[in-house]
């Protein structure tokens, strides 16, 4: 059975019997606790916690899913994925216990030919949670289950949470028996590996707060209502049914292997390390191309890290496999052919992902050859001191700042007859683990109080009235200080203040949030953000300015009005610049973020070069074309579907179900799904003059642009400079870049001729100071004060000179100076001098220490400086004394 072919028989089985088929939302959340989407429940968590009331009682989906705590176990074991779809009915505060019994059991076990699963009851187990008798009964008496079947085990197994605050609950697993020849008799208690996990049907009904580990967490009470979330794990499924040994020899996966083989001449099942190896190549580069797909680019933190270590586990991997050569566009190829049909978007998203693969593969075999000359050089440095182990540090900088995964060095170190200090690395990992959990952690605390919004949730969504109105009356809801309600607030109290409705725009979609005021009777409130906590809540924070607010009183929330309307207009620019982007560069500069705020825009966008001079203009000029034509804005609400069928750029986040907001200018000239406030017409952009354009990140590009009054600001400083310009080199606009370039090639060779003559001057003082020479001790020395040098270089020039005309005897040369404005002193031998046991760096030492400095250098050539010019006498002196004795 083709894993299509279970998806198709689980949506349908599901949809029969209720339950809205909701498609699979990003591997994405917008749940800022959570990096990825990490189980089916994820994008229904606001359901089940009440946050935000459930729109369907049941539902069903197939869940792309991203989890990475494993990575190591992957292609070690049968089962561990990075990538893996979950399939899941979900119930909320519907049906319960018995009914998701009921559900998994019918699935599993009726026949192929019936639609479904077609299990043998006799290989099915089943585990539930320590004390729920009431699960033990349900699986008796719906499943005819016998109890010898049936195991109980603790909170590691069979509790569930997402490892966040947030709904969890006691869950029941559904087990297959695989045989003798996999393990020991006993049940799933006894041996994990021959009884696989297939299903996990989870009772949710508690609120769970601090969540320490997957065993330690502390239970705030009962969730509203008793819902059900289930996963079954497609890709285990799919191997039981495919007959295969693991799930990276599924049809979805095994074509990434197979490349992995042939690319490399290994065959898979001659060596178990190898087999391994290429089982973590199809297992991540499947991550990696559905991540990608998603909008997740490579970088050094957050989601893109995680993606960018997978892309280098698979380049070790493969030099594992013996392959240096680049081979990611053949097995992302592979993985894109595998993965198409079920996920259409990779295809259409191709384009940009493998540019992202391919660049992600070259920067790193790139860092590999730089990461090893620095490991060379260690190595080199580490024997030469008579060590036979690299330091932890080194293995740690290049862990930390090349990539090198610990294995690499251990290697490389290994091939040159060294050890790692392993102990001393693995400390510094700890220590900057626990940095790392430390900031998770102080996010996490911030994100616990979301609890506080529920409430006010719960009574319906705040009403934003901005798109049509720059002022409305409404109602205080309620006043919250440090995530606790709070009855009223006086003057210089900043507060969170919840309305009814309001006209100002929350930061969101990229827009800043608006400026503006909130009055009352007898109280005037500053806004200083405006935010949505929780979908569909909008808090504004205030300081309050004059008198005292209460829960309850009649508010108005004005809008700056200035602002506002340079904000729309910076929006609006946006889509312009956008547009012009994808109209100049193509549609695979795909956008990755966006900022705008009054009289400011900036886009983050897909690609991996600098754009030119022509380029930039290029797109300034589309966009500038576009306010020109004064092109009408238009905005609809509808739903998804119809949205992405009319060709709107749809951006990551938004879910089935959702009604979206689609934007146009100019009708599809421009058409994003946006939430944000815009113009009427393009003309009331006004202008938009591009600033920047630089890099931010692998393969990502920045441009920024000022729009409206700023940008025309910018335009009249830029002028007054030129007008400035044009007055003082007494030269017209036009000539002005010719009129500099002559200039500074003038100074240029008037600087030339300067050096030239300063040059000459010095040679001619040189045979005077030779003449100077006289013996000391076993040499002849020069011990002179030259005086006032522009520097230390001219200085050296001198000693060199001088030392040239007593090569043939044996000689020191030791000049001392004020070079840029520090005395100096430069000591030279000659190999005569050398001979007789005369060291250059020792001499310069002894006189740098007689200046108040330091010096040193070779026994030819040497170098001090110090602080005090009035001890030069002192200093040459101290050489004097020093070549005598
Ligand atoms: N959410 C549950 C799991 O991930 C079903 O196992």
């Amino acid at each position: 059975m083709q894993t299509a072919e279970i998806q198709r028989r689980w949506l349908t089985f599901f949809g029969d019997r209720g339950h809205t088929v909701v498609p699979s939302a990003s591997l994405v959340t917008d749940d800022p606790t959570l990096l990825f989407t990490v189980a089916g429940m994820v994008p229904f968590i606001p359901y089940f916690t009440g946050v935000v009331p459930a729109p369907f009682p049941r539902a069903t989906s197939v869940q792309k899913c991203i989890r990475t705590l494993d990575i190591e176990e992957v292609g070690k074991t049968t089962r561990h994925g990075t990538f893996f779809q979950m399939n899941g009915n979900f119930s909320f505060g519907d049906y319960f216990k018995e009914g998701a019994i009921s559900y998994a059991w019918e699935l599993l076990t009726s026949s192929e030919s019936d639609g479904g699963l077609g299990f043998a009851e006799r290989d099915l187990w089943v585990t539930v949670y320590e004390d729920d008798d009431e699960a033990i009964e349900l699986w008796k008496k719906v499943a005819g289950l016998p109890e010898s079947r049936i195991q109980r085990l603790g909170k590691a197994d069979n509790y569930w949470h997402t490892g966040q605050p947030g709904p969890g609950g006691p869950c029941s697993e559904i087990y297959f028996d695989r045989g003798p020849a996999y393990g020991a008799e006993g049940g799933p208690a006894a041996d994990d590996n021959r009884y696989l996990e297939i299903w996990n049907l989870v009772f949710m009904q508690y609120l769970l707060t601090e969540v320490r580990s997957k065993t330690d967490f502390d239970i705030a009470g009962e969730l509203p209502k008793k819902n059900i979330d289930t996963g079954m794990g497609m890709e285990r499924v799919a191997f039981l049914k495919q007959g295969v040994d693991n799930m990276y020899e599924i049809d979805q996966v095994r074509p990434v292997l197979d490349m992995a083989a042939q690319l490399s001449g290994r065959r898979y099942g001659a060596d178990h390390d190898d087999d391994v190896r290429m089982r973590v190549i199809a297992d991540h580069v499947r991550s990696g191309l559905m991540l990608m797909t998603d909008g997740v680019s490579p970088s050094n933190e957050g989601r893109g890290y995680i993606l960018r270590r997978l892309l280098r586990r698979v380049v070790r991997a493969m030099r594992l496999l013996g392959v240096d050569a680049p081979s990611f566009s053949e097995l992302f190829e592979a993985s894109r052919v595998a993965m198409r049909d079920a996920y259409p978007e990779v295809e259409a998203e191709y384009e940009r992902t493998s540019r992202l693969a391919l660049g992600e593969e070259d920067a790193f075999l790139r860092t590999l050859a730089s990461g090893t000359t620095i490991l060379d050089v260690a190595v080199e440095d580490t024997k030469q001191a008579g060590g036979s182990s690299l330091s932890g540090d080194t293995a740690f900088l290049l862990h930390d700042t090349f990539g090198f995964p610990i294995d690499l060095t251990l290697e490389i170190a290994e091939e040159a007859g060294l050890s790692v200090d392993r102990s001393a690395f693995d400390t510094l990992m700890s220590d900057q683990r626990a940095r790392a959990k430390a900031d998770a952690k102080a996010k996490k605390g911030k994100l616990a109080d979301l609890s506080v919004y529920s409430e006010f949730r719960a009574q319906g969504e705040t009403v934003f009235t901005g798109y049509d109105y720059l002022q409305t009356d409404s109602r205080v809801l309620g006043l919250i200080v440090d995530g606790i309600p709070v009855q009223s607030a006086s003057a210089g109290q900043i507060v969170e203040v919840i309305l009814a409705e309001s006209a100002l725009y929350a930061e969101s979609g990229g827009q800043a949030a608006d400026k503006g005021s909130i009055i009352g009777n007898g109280f005037d409130l500053e806004v200083l953000d405006v935010q949505r906590p929780v979908k569909g809540l909008i808090s504004h924070t205030v300081q309050v300015r004059s008198g005292e607010v209460g829960a309850g009183d009649a508010a108005t929330s004005v809008v700056d009005r200035e602002y506002r309307h340079s904000a729309a207009q910076a929006h609006s620019a946006t889509h312009l610049v956008h547009a012009a982007l994808r109209q100049t560069l193509g549609q695979e500069a795909h956008q990755s973020g966006s900022f705008n705020k009054a009289g400011y825009m900036r886009l983050d966008f897909s690609w991996n070069q600098a754009l030119s001079h022509e380029t930039r203009s290029e797109i300034e000029e589309i966009a500038n074309n576009a306010v020109r034509d004064n092109l009408e804005v238009v905005t609809r609400i509808l739903p998804l579907d119809e949205a992405r069928k009319a060709g709107a750029m749809a951006l990551f986040g938004e879910k089935y179900g959702d009604t979206v907001r689609m934007v146009d200018i100019g009708g599809p000239w421009s058409r994003e799904l946006c939430a944000g406030t815009h113009v009427r017409t393009s003309a009331e952009v006004g202008l938009v003059n591009l600033v920047s354009e630089s890099s931010v990140g692998s393969a990502n590009r920045r441009v920024e642009a000022l729009v409206g009054l700023d940008a025309f600001r910018d335009l009249a400083a830029e002028r007054a400079i030129v007008s400035q310009l044009t007055a003082n080199l007494k030269t017209p606009r036009e000539q002005l870049p010719e009129r500099i370039s002559d200039l500074v090639s003038q100074l240029k060779a008037a600087e030339k001729k300067i050096a030239a003559f300063e040059a000459s001057r010095l040679a001619e003082r040189v045979p005077a100071i030779a003449a100077s020479a006289a013996r000391v001790g076993p040499v002849l020395a020069v011990l002179e004060d030259v005086g006032v040098l522009a520097s230390a270089d001219e200085l050296r020039s001198l000693v060199t000179s001088v030392r040239e005309r007593l090569a043939a005897e044996p000689a020191v040369v030791a000049l001392a100076a004020r070079a840029g404005g520090k005395p100096a002193v430069i000591v030279a031998t000659t190999a005569g001098a050398r001979d007789a046991g005369v060291r250059a760096g020792a001499l310069a030492k002894t006189a740098a220490g007689v200046l108040g400095g330091g010096g040193g250098g070779k026994d030819d050539l040497a170098q001090g400086g110090g602080t005090d010019e009035n001890a030069i006498p002192a200093a040459l002196d101290s050489i004097r004394g020093a070549l005598a004795g």
